[in-house]
């Protein structure tokens, strides 16, 4: 979703240090029990495969092969598509489990080996399919394609690992018969808002390979960069690639943010994805999202010919490529290099989010329009694409576009990528045209895991694991024939909230576990619980691999079950733990706590129900998957006078009237994942605490944040309100009940508008009786910087009498 302007439900405030939960390095000691166990033999009790995404067919039998230092992975001599499966299979097995197995070119193959073999009559017939058998005499790996192989290979390499025996593994025996459910099984990466290094190009596609992904989606040009060279017109990069942010050349920031990929990175990132079986769709963006092209070329493919700055605003902004021939011919000779560097079939061409103000106020466009007879902007749009789309015809190439190109006329040639839900596919798709499904409420990874204070930047609403998993591509209202339209479907990375590849990481990992399900995964094999026990072992190759991995879905939530005022004047706490995995059907990952300061482990008590303590107190807790290895970070929770009486992030509610909701780094372009984060709303700069017991409060103190307000929002600036300010910077305003309620207290805002600043606010409230909402609104100008709450904490007016309430020491 690059549009910042859809109605979004709650945000929630806070500044946190993000978790380190998988930044832990190589963990030693794993337990693989899955391997480490003898095999069960019956239906039923074997344990799982510790497979993702799980294979179409997978017989077990009995019985087991033993891998030694001496088994060989053998192939035809001259089977070049085998030996580049083994080749890479080998590495990957050296590189993550130390296990190093000879490869042998050999004519016969040699016994108790692992054979793999490129062949027409292997049994799995689709197209990118394999079949692996597992008996005590060895393994063979078939398929009729090397893209068949090289999943076959990736499959092999998820049953060797992980394990932390260094030397002989078993594998059971089985039969395995396997192939994809959609042809296109795209992630796609924006190296516009954020620029990404080609190590870590490469570090996804190597994910993608893993997951059996075959369609990297490069969205390289927008408003905020255009990041390919064009050796034709070098201003496309010497000037389009680089934006001054607000706020440049503070906090030790450069004054300029950019970067470009050369041709011959490029070819080198194509080259790396073909040998590992993916296709490099690029994405030019038109004829919106075009600021970058326009800012380097204005009078080649400006509208006014004037020359606006390169971005800063994420969302939507009102430049447009000109219509004229010019326009197109530019197009058309930036396209004959992308045609060069990328081999793929289809070219993405945007045409999402093009707000039409330039074409409608320009007299050459409206002449055009006449003259071609189009009546309507939308129609325009049609046309320009269906121009550029002939232009990739006759070079052999397809288009495919956002689903906004449905709305003038969809051109014959074109193909659609569904992001705005999935009517566009189904419309799309009834109307004979290849579709791609990628709704942003599913399969958008920008958007935050959790609503959990330690929660790093990203969009509004949650898209947990489980709803990434439980998407179907396939609309059940479409037809058999309607439905072979459905090329497949893809996860984005829009990168304006992530910033850094550990942001990258954090949002993929291991929500491409379940994408790689929806995208290869037969329906019959789908099965949520099953997906999180086979996602244990993942998590382990992930934290051997030093990928840092949301831990969202299995983070234990430590929280109050019951009201603060009947704690505080109890002296007792009613804890209730859970995650998000455990909505008691799964009954998966089981939670251990401790409430001594000492770190859980499946050793600790383990969670039965909510529990009482005494104040003050402190929980630790856990989920740890039926083997005792740890699913996430252990989470800490300390429960006293001074914590139950401060809200952060989870708890602030939105004002009335719903929000779009942010969660923003501090500072912009920060690389740094440990920077302070804020739930911001764009539209309404404004918090509900709700329920507060005010008996007793004396005072109020407020962290807040100075943010950049760069958002685009085209025709929804009308959304954005502003309140009347009583001081020249405005104030952070404390209302009783609700926003129309008395004013309990103004907190000044201070002097000056550097940006990425904390703000300490405090201010003495009038006394009070009895629980009520408290409205907190900033009345800063709206045309000024935007003002997010993190905590807020309310301050007795004198410590409490009875001694269990004292705060004790606050946790490190
Ligand atoms: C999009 O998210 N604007 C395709």
């Amino acid at each position: 979703m690059k549009s910042v302007s859809t109605g979004r439900s709650s945000a929630q405030g806070g500044p946190v240090r993000r978790s380190t939960a998988g930044r832990l390095g190589l963990v030693i000691g794993w337990a693989m029990a899955m391997l480490a166990t003898p095999v069960l033999t019956r239906a039923g009790q074997a344990p799982p495969l510790p497979l993702i995404p799980m294979p179409a067919q997978v017989e077990r039998h009995d019985g087991r092969f033993e891998i030694t230092g001496d088994t060989v992975l053998s192939v035809p001599t001259g089977d070049t598509a085998a030996l580049a499966a083994v080749q890479d299979l080998a590495a990957r097995l050296q590189h993550t489990r130390s296990l190093k197995l000879g490869v042998r070119q050999e004519s016969t193959a040699s016994p108790h080996a692992i054979r793999v073999a490129l062949t027409s009559d292997a049994p799995v017939t689709e197209p990118e399919g394999y079949a692996l058998t597992v008996d005590g005499d060895g393994i063979s790996l078939t398929a009729r394609d090397s893209a068949g192989l090289f999943y076959g290979a990736m499959t092999l390499w998820q049953l060797l690992t992980p394990d932390d025996r260094h030397g002989a593994v078993a594998v059971p025996a089985m039969s395995v018969r396997d192939w994809p459910r959609f042809r296109w099984r795209g992630l796609m990466l924006d190296s516009a808002r954020h620029f990404q290094s080609v190590d870590t190009v490469k570090h996804l596609l190597d994910a993608m390979a893993e997951h059996k992904l075959n369609v990297f989606h490069w969205h390289l040009t927008d408003d905020q960069g255009w990041r390919l060279q064009i050796t034709r017109y070098p201003e496309l990069t010497t000037t389009g690639a680089w934006r001054t942010p607000p706020g440049a050349g503070a906090h030790g920031e450069p004054a300029r943010y950019g970067g470009f990929y050369t041709q011959a990175q490029v070819r080198d990132i194509v080259a790396y994805a073909s040998a590992r079986h993916i296709t490099v769709v690029p994405e030019l963006d038109m004829p919106g999202h075009a600021q970058a092209a326009v800012a380097a070329y204005p009078d080649r493919v400006g509208v006014t010919g004037a020359r606006p700055p390169v971005s800063v605003d994420w969302g939507v902004n009102p430049y447009l490529y000109a219509t004229h021939a010019g326009s197109l011919a530019f197009i058309d000779n930036v396209l004959d290099e992308v045609m060069t560097l990328f081999p793929s079939t289809y070219i993405h061409v945007g045409g999402d989010e093009a707000i039409k103000d330039q074409w409608k106020a320009s007299p050459a466009v409206q002449a055009q329009m006449k003259q071609l007879g189009i009546k309507t902007e939308d129609a325009m749009q049609s046309w320009f694409i269906d121009q550029v789309g002939k232009y990739l015809e006759k070079h052999g190439r397809r288009l495919i576009g956002w689903d906004e190109i449905l709305e003038g006329g969809l051109p014959a040639s074109a193909s659609v990528m569904s992001w705005r839900g999935t009517q566009g596919a189904i419309d799309a798709a009834r109307l004979g045209h290849d579709v791609v499904l990628a709704p942003g409420g599913s399969l958008y990874f920008d958007h935050l895991q959790s609503l959990r204070a330690d929660e790093p930047n990203g969009r509004y609403d949650v898209l947990p694991l489980k709803t990434v998993y439980a998407f179907d591509p396939i609309d059940r209202s479409l037809t058999a024939a309607q439905a072979g339209h459905v090329l497949g479907t893809e996860a984005t990375l829009w990168s304006e909230f992530l910033p850094s590849a550990w942001h990258i990481d954090h949002a993929l990992f291991p929500r491409i576990d379940a994408f790689s399900e929806v995208a290869w995964s037969m329906p019959a094999q789908r099965d949520w619980p099953g997906f999180l026990t086979r996602l244990a072992p993942q998590l382990q190759r992930y934290r051997a691999l030093g990928i840092p991995y949301a831990d969202s879905a299995f983070a234990v939530d430590i929280t109050l079950d019951g009201s603060v005022d009947a704690t505080l004047s109890s002296g007792k706490a009613r804890i209730a733990l859970g995650n998000q995995v455990d909505d008691g059907s799964a009954g998966y990952g089981q939670i251990h706590y401790s409430t001594d300061g000492s770190e859980p482990t499946p050793a600790s008590a383990r969670y039965a129900g909510p529990f009482d303590l005494g104040l003050p107190a402190t929980v630790r807790a856990r989920a740890f998957a039926a083997d005792g290895t740890a699913l996430a970070a252990t989470r800490s929770r300390r429960f006293d006078d001074e914590s139950l009486r401060t809200l952060s992030s989870i708890e602030l509610r939105p004002c009335p009237d719903g929000d779009s909701g942010l969660r923003l780094p501090l500072l912009p372009d920060l690389a740094a994942p440990d920077t302070p984060v804020y739930n911001a709303d764009i539209f309404r700069a404004c918090k509900i605490y709700p329920a507060a017991r005010l008996d007793g409060i004396g005072a109020i103190r407020v962290d807040a944040a100075r943010l950049p307000r760069n958002f685009g929002l085209a025709h929804d600036q009308v959304k954005v309100i502003g309140y009347p300010r009583a001081t020249p910077f405005g104030e952070l305003e404390v209302r009783l009940d609700s926003c129309d309620g008395a004013v309990l207290t103004r907190l000044p805002l201070p002097a000056g508008d550097a940006l990425g600043t904390r703000l300490n606010l405090r201010g003495d409230l009038p006394a009070q009786s009895g629980q009520h909402d408290l409205c907190m609104r900033f009345t800063a100008p709206s045309n000024g910087p935007l003002y997010a709450i993190g905590t807020v904490q309310l301050i007795p007016t004198a410590k409490p009498a009875v001694s269990h309430l004292s705060s004790g020491k606050t946790e490190p």
